[in-house]
């Protein structure tokens, strides 16, 4: 084990033997130890490890009331080669910034905290190597999370904070690369504010202003929501926890990062792959009406969906003002396989990291 910078609390007693590994689902059990950090005072300090467990909470913190929380998300894999793999982690940390950044949440400087987030997940993971679970798509899901801890009703940015890291070990999101996803297209509710909302930042709002269109989207039996602009509800912006890929006439386009969606790493990563293999790729805005056109003209050759919850995900079906649009082939479509390959080929160790994508962690046998 390499050597340990943070003070740590061991459990008194594993919850390990609980844990049904073959029904994990999605973030509903979480591994024995957790990162703490505290900001009071005006600065950062009291890093440690301790057991996972339930926080007290004033019901008077301002978070509470006023949302003044941000997350990141980010996944490690057990190779088979006896190390786990952390997917780019130096890019949830950059985002986590940028997002307490725009929450008004007094983060520490950027190298500093990407510095204490991979340390901590480093630690994390030694630790607690036993729930990185080693079936194929599943993995040890890592949750950073940053909220306000100030008892006040006033509406202003909290002057103390608590920054944990969280880890749960989690299956497939969606157990389905060979059906695909179905999407209706929201045009009514917005998700986030086209030009100066929340849409980049990884926080709380966003994920509350898509629930009631979700819950209606699946009593309506589609699997996600598809998200529009919120001026003219027209151009596509992502789906619930994926950024989204249109594969029109042999050239796959995707939507422009302009503040209103997440800024996706498997985005990213997948544009970079895309690049790598001399695909022609458009970040552009695309509206709803050019998907439809293209899947009337026979254009419209794969859609799927990428996000580190999923990796890359086919979209089966769209749904859009009551007409189901049934995108061509079984899914997954050819270049979406190639992707979901690639992409889960080099988390698993399986293919080489020619981007150095990936953080290494020796696990003991
Ligand atoms: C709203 C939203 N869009 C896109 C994504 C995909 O981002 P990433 O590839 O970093 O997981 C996520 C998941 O984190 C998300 O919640």
């Amino acid at each position: 084990m390499q050597h340990s910078r943070f003070p740590l609390t061991p459990v008194t007693q594993s919850r390990l033997a609980q844990v049904d590994f073959d029904n994990l689902g999605f973030g509903s059990t979480f591994s024995d130890h957790m990162f703490s950090m505290v900001y009071e005072d005006g600065a950062w300090t009291n890093p440690e490890i301790m057991p996972y467990q339930a926080l007290a909470i004033e019901p008077g913190v301002a978070m509470l009331h006023y949302g003044q929380t941000v997350f990141d998300g980010y996944k490690a894999f057990r190779g088979e080669d006896g190390q786990a793999r952390i997917f780019r982690p130096d890019r949830n940390a950059s985002r986590l910034h940028d997002s307490c950044q725009r929450l008004c949440i007094p983060i520490m400087p950027l190298a500093e905290l990407t510095e204490i987030m991979l340390q901590a997940t480093r630690e994390l993971i030694e630790l607690d190597h036993a729930w990185i679970p080693s079936q194929w798509g599943h993995s040890l899901y890592i949750r950073p999370l940053v909220i306000g801890t100030e008892a006040t009703l006033e509406v202003r940015a909290a002057n103390r904070y608590r920054f944990l890291i969280m880890t749960s070990p989690v299956g497939s999101y969606f157990n389905n690369l060979q059906k695909g996803v179905s999407l209706r297209v929201e045009d009514r509710f917005t998700r986030a504010a086209s030009i100066g909302g929340l849409g980049a930042a990884k926080t709380a709002a966003n994920y509350a202003a898509s629930l009631l269109p979700g819950a209606q989207s699946r009593a309506q039996g589609f699997d996600q929501v598809l998200w529009l602009d919120s001026n003219a509800h027209r151009y596509v912006e992502e789906v619930g926890a994926m950024n989204i890929f249109f594969k029109i006439a042999g050239r796959v386009v995707t939507p422009p990062l302009g503040g209103s969606i997440l800024p996706g790493v498997v985005r990213d990563s997948a544009l970079t792959l895309l690049r790598d293999w001399d695909i022609p790729v458009e970040e552009r805005r695309i509206a709803i009406d050019e998907v439809i056109e293209a899947f009337r003209s026979g254009d419209l050759e794969e859609v799927f969906g990428a996000g580190t919850a999923a990796v890359i995900c086919p979209v089966a079906s769209i749904g859009y003002q009551d007409e189901i649009y049934s995108i061509a082939g079984t899914p997954p479509g050819e270049l979406t396989l190639r992707l979901y390959d690639e992409l889960t080929g080099i988390q698993y160790g399986k293919i080489k990291d020619r981007h150095d994508w990936n953080q290494y962690v020796a696990l003991p046998d």
